[in-house]
């Protein structure tokens, strides 16, 4: 696309403008495509000035701006991302992922500037300001398998907490299904699948997460249970960047070290991380309480907990409070 090649001229010449007339001769376009160009980057938060007689300049370029071309720039990934679909505001990534499932490829991401209707777990509403937050959707249409869902998820949330352990070089900690510091959350996923009735085989998955990153507060109802990057590092994150890093360790975690066939591995490095071995908890299932102590995961993902009746149950869903 024509104005991110203008926007990689501007860069490499950020110490001086430079014309509209030498940027169409080096990319072979006409003025009015370099001058459409320029202003597209505008919209899109870039600032530049541009000056008669002398042309353009990249006057800061440290703005948070995703799009496909910043999470491109430091993407390694081959299955993910090959193609990023950014919008500025939509009802919920997942619910768009899942609508346009057939049109979808296998690895393509789904992001948003904003959400109206971000969905959590169990119904709940994920709170979704602009620019503040990721909100970005991964549709696996390969590689996940319906008796290994919550092994799924596991390799998820591990990918995604290495991601931002790597990037921000702040460990926060995994608990079963979100991601808190200071045990308030700043990460939370939802995967939600199509199964073929007759064969029980995933037609796809959609992977949703939300990163509370650049948020400086929340609004009272949620204070107290959320936080995000900023607030707990004192600095804004870039948030491309961040996407970036995701999705590089989802590919290693879901595509390159298969979790289906590692899944000893990717198991022990989760109960490792997590840290919930021996612990004492409580989960919320919807319509009952499960208390007890956690003695194991099984091979699938599923917490293996010790009732306070001495009775064993797995349990693969549900809101999980730690006690002691
Ligand atoms: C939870 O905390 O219960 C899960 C939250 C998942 C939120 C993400 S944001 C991107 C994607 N789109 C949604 O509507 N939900 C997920």
């Amino acid at each position: 696309m024509t104005k991110y090649k203008i926007l990689e001229i501007l860069r490499n010449n950020s110490k001086s403008f430079i014309s509209g007339e030498i940027l169409s001769s080096k990319l072979g376009v006409s003025r009015t495509a370099i001058w459409k160009g320029i202003n597209s980057l505008k919209e899109k938060g870039y600032k530049i000035e541009g000056i008669n007689n002398k042309g353009y300049k990249l006057i800061d370029d440290n703005e948070d701006i995703i799009s496909e071309y910043e999470i491109k720039k430091n993407l390694f990934s081959k299955e993910l991302g090959k193609h990023i679909y950014c919008f500025e505001k939509i009802d919920s990534t997942n619910t768009y992922a899942k609508l346009h499932s057939f049109s979808l490829e296998h690895g393509d991401v789904i992001i948003a500037e904003e959400q109206t209707k971000g969905r959590g777990r169990f119904e709940k509403l994920f709170y979704s300001p602009k620019e503040s937050g990721i909100y970005m959707t991964v549709i696996f249409k390969k590689n996940v398998f319906q008796d290994s869902l919550r092994l799924f998820s596991a390799a998820v949330s591990l990918a995604v907490f290495n991601a931002i352990k790597k990037y921000t070089g702040f460990s926060p900690t995994l608990s079963w299904n979100d991601i808190n510091i200071s045990g308030k959350k700043i990460c939370g996923i939802l995967t939600e699948c199509s199964l073929e009735g007759e064969t029980g085989k995933i037609e796809y998955a959609v992977t949703g997460i939300g990163i509370n990153v650049n948020n400086s507060n929340f609004p009272k109802n949620l204070k107290n249970k959320n936080t995000s990057l900023k607030i707990e590092l004192n600095k804004s994150i870039n948030r491309a960047g961040l996407i970036s890093a995701v999705l590089n360790e989802m590919e290693d975690f879901v595509c390159c070290r298969k979790y289906i066939s590692n899944r000893k591995k990717i198991l022990k490095e989760y109960m490792e991380r997590t840290n919930l071995l021996n612990k004492n908890i409580e989960i919320k299932i919807p319509e009952k309480k499960i208390t007890g102590k956690i003695i194991g995961i099984n091979d699938t993902g599923g917490l293996i907990i010790l009732k306070e009746n001495q009775k064993i149950k797995t349990v693969y869903n549900g809101e999980l409070k730690i006690l002691s």
